[in-house]
């Protein structure tokens, strides 16, 4: 823990300076109010000790700036004696914890309250990272998949999910990015840690910004309260930047910054805080060609690329199909019924499929073959009930030999509908390409009947 004391005393710095070091904290002290919140705002400190009776600015002024601008430092107050009121005022306040000055003044009371803040505060974080709902559970340590392509990069993910360094996963949509960006959180060592992702192209600069950074009561219009930052909620964990190539060039250049220096400032702050975290990033683009382009920064390209994971299509390594197919079979499986399995004729015509959409698209069309078939349904799945589940395709290739559509709205569904299939049924990116709202494309595709 990074710990500052700020004491007029100078015996009571020397005291605590030398327990707090020998607890392994890493300690700053200053002898004013006034130097002690210059020291705030240079640097990252996860704890304050403050005396309360000080000349100049005393410890319940720190306190009430440090609940203000810094929530997430917590405050312990030294009250001198027959301070009874003050301290009960300052936990009122909200201090964390206070503690009298005996004389001789000694610090054993101090090693023990910071072992307590230090549990405290690990599981605060992780309350947090909870609460962002991102945490991963039950993540299988190896992924179905049997081609060789697959198994290669299966054991890429085991070697490299020990190392620290950056990440790059690219492959095409639905090809199974985030999932393998979880499994090498899985089988790291940050595994008891938090994994939080990122959509680096669904929100603006400025929220990416604070979101990844964090920010400052009043750093801007909205900003009521301090908000801390992904990288500091995932800290000892994994962040994953999913579509990085959306990021623009000023949020590269702050990311890189952190990647090189492995610090970084919230938003309207003047702390420099540190980084722990390993960046996993994902991008459907090709970023080389992005780069070539002038699209995305070379120099951070090359700082997230030290591990590049290339995951090929699913057309690619069409053996994963019977695999993958039976796993989703399984997931989808409604109790009660038996669990079926494709005929040699059915899994071939899987695998004459193109798949644009990918693994994501085998799910889909796993699920809605298991959501349509009947409670009797039993033996093996053939062809022709394929053919049932593959309606969007379907659809698409009749409609071009068709007449022209007649109403405008008849083109605007076969068009969303088209973009859709393109991105393997990935809304987001669907979204994208149409130029819309993501809302407006989930109501048209509601009026379309299009619901999963
Ligand atoms: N090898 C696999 N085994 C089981 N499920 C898989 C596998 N690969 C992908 N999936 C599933 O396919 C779906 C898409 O995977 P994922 O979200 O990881 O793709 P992605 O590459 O991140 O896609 P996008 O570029 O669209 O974000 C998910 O439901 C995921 O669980
Ligand atoms: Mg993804």
């Amino acid at each position: 823990m990074k710990v500052l004391v700020i004491d007029d005393e100078e015996y009571v710095r020397l005291v605590l300076e030398d327990t707090l070091r020998q607890e392994g904290c890493d300690v700053t002290t200053v002898a004013q109010g006034q130097a002690g919140i210059e020291a705030l705002q240079e640097t990252s400190y996860d704890c304050v000790i403050t005396d309360l009776r000080m000349p100049g600015i005393d410890g319940r002024e720190i306190l009430q700036w440090v609940r203000e601008h810094q929530p997430d430092v917590d405050v312990i107050v030294l009250t001198g004696h027959g301070e009874v009121k003050s301290a009960v005022e300052a936990m009122k306040a909200g201090a964390w914890d206070f503690l009298a000055k005996q004389t001789p003044f000694d610090g054993i009371q101090v090693s023990a309250a910071l072992t307590k803040l230090q549990a405290v505060r690990s599981l605060r974080r992780e309350n947090l990272a909870l609460r962002l709902g991102a945490v991963s559970r039950h993540i299988p340590s190896v992924l179905p998949g049997i081609s060789p392509a697959w198994k290669k990069l299966m054991e890429t993910v085991e070697k490299i999910a020990l190392a620290q360094a950056p990440v790059l996963i690219q492959g095409e949509t639905g090809s199974g990015k985030e999932l393998i960006a979880r499994t090498l959180h899985q089988l790291s060592p940050r595994r008891d840690r938090p994994f939080l992702a990122v959509n680096c192209g669904a929100v603006s600069d400025q929220l990416l910004e604070s979101e990844l950074f964090g920010h400052e009561k009043g750093a801007f219009t909205g900003a009521t309260a301090a908000k801390i930052g992904l990288i500091a909620a995932a800290d000892g964990g994994t962040l994953f930047l999913d579509e990085i190539s959306e990021m623009s060039s000023p949020m590269q250049v702050s990311l890189l910054r952190v990647l090189d220096r492995g610090e970084y400032r919230q938003v309207g702050g003047t702390r420099t805080l540190t980084a722990n975290v390993r960046f996993v990033a994902a991008s459907n683009r090709n970023l080389q060609e992005l780069m070539l382009a002038g699209r995305f920064r070379d120099d951070l390209l090359y700082r997230i690329n030290t591990v590049l994971l290339q995951v090929p299509p699913l057309r690619e390594r069409p053996e994963d199909i019977p695999p993958l197919a039976k796993h989703f079979l399984q997931t989808f499986h409604r109790s009660g019924t038996p669990i079926r399995h494709l005929s040699p004729d059915a899994l071939e015509r899987l695998a004459a499929y193109s798949w644009p959409g990918n693994v994501r698209e085998l799910r889909n069309v796993v699920q809605r073959l298991s959501l349509l078939a009947g409670e009797k349904t039993s033996g093996p799945i053939e062809p022709d009930e394929l053919a049932v589940v593959l309606p969007m395709n379907q659809l698409i290739r009749d409609r071009k030999d068709s007449a022209p559509p007649g109403s405008l709205e008849d083109a605007e569904k076969e068009h969303i509908l088209r973009v859709l299939k393109d991105h393997g049924g990935n809304k987001t990116q669907t979204a994208k390409t149409l130029q819309i709202d993501y809302k407006t494309l989930l109501t048209k595709l509601r009026k379309y009947g299009v619901t999963e």
